[in-house]
């Protein structure tokens, strides 16, 4: 078999997975946790990964951010190949090179600190220089500077999980990840949380990664990748018509006038299903049962000038 060369990533990508494997052995089971996962993420993107429970995406961002190392494919993250990461560079990488949000809120502060306390104290374990005013910026970018004072438990879910974010960001990694952060918070609160991120995402330029449930959630984010046992199956990108200076008046009438249902600068999203290695679609749903087309089917597939069309054969 011909040796698979492997080219480092271009510049203004953050990370790059390539046929990702992850495999868990328990008791002599094998769970195979990412089945070949494709996925590309450039530097200074936000972006959110969605899929139903057990699909993989914790074992995504876990492998990530070097908690857990992947089994087969390869995996560059800031231009690094983490597969060839040492010990000693994976606790490195883990300090300095990523930041991590988590669901549950006591995962990511200390109780007995004050939100002050709690973002000064990675500092503080990483040598950090003026500790005081790093913590102060950060919960200013936050929007919690009067709650520096404040213990965790004086704080709503909300608000906790953003002290969580300044702690992320505070020792100024280049990649943030984010599991499940509004997982705990009604959806008003979720969308505070969110645009912290989006806030940090925009003042800073670090690369943000939201594993999220909440498909409304999702509409909040540029892009949004959908993974599906394993393997990322779908796209949904946000077309940005608003701040598109190249748009012309008339054509952002012809676009308010397709989508009349919805309110004129409300971002609109476009679907994109990704073709994997082998050629393969995953075709949503809802599209082949609108054609009475089921799985296991067979389907005609037509070439076109410009287009492949798929079409239910007739019985
Ligand atoms: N440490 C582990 N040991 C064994 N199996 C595991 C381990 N971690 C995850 N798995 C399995 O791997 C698969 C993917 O799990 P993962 O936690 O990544 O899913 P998820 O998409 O984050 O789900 P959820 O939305 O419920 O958090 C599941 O089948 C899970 O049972
Ligand atoms: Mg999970």
């Amino acid at each position: 078999m011909p040796k698979k060369v492997l080219l480092a990533p271009p510049e203004n990508v953050m990370v790059r997975c390539d046929n990702l494997v992850k495999i868990y052995k328990k008791k002599g089971v094998e769970v195979m946790a990412l089945q070949g996962l494709d996925l590309t993420v450039n530097r200074g993107e936000l972006m959110g990964i969605i899929g139903s429970s057990g699909s993989g995406k914790s074992t995504l961002l876990n492998v990530l951010g070097g908690l857990d190392r992947p089994t087969a494919g390869s995996l560059f993250v800031d231009g690094r190949d983490m597969l060839k990461f040492n010990d000693g560079e994976l606790t490195r990488y883990k300090r300095e090179g990523v930041g991590f949000v988590w669901q549950n809120s006591a995962r990511n502060l200390i109780p007995y600190l004050t939100a002050e306390q709690n973002v000064e104290l990675p500092l503080l374990l990483s040598g950090f220089g003026d500790r005081r005013r790093r913590a102060s910026e950060m919960l200013e970018m936050v929007g919690l500077s009067h709650k520096k004072g404040s213990l965790p438990g004086q704080l709503s879910g909300g608000e906790q999980q953003r002290v969580a974010i300044a702690i992320a960001l505070s020792g100024n990694p280049r990649l943030l990840l984010a599991d499940e952060p509004t997982g705990s918070v009604d959806s008003k609160t979720a969308k505070t949380v969110l645009e912290a991120f989006r806030t940090l995402n925009r003042k800073t330029g670090v690369t943000v990664i939201i594993v999220t449930h909440d498909v409304n959630l999702s509409k909040e984010i540029d892009r949004v990748v959908a993974i599906r046992d394993g393997k990322t199956s779908s796209e949904l990108i946000r077309k940005r018509s608003r701040e598109d200076g190249a748009v012309s008046l008339e054509e952002l009438e012809r676009r308010r006038e397709i989508s009349s249902s919805a309110p004129p600068d409300a971002p609109s999203h476009e679907e994109l299903i990704v073709l994997d290695r082998a050629g393969r679609l995953q075709i949503p749903k809802e599209h082949l049962s609108s054609l009475g087309i089921k799985g296991g089917d067979k389907v005609k597939v037509e070439l076109e000038q410009d287009r492949i069309v798929i079409l239910p054969v007739e019985r």
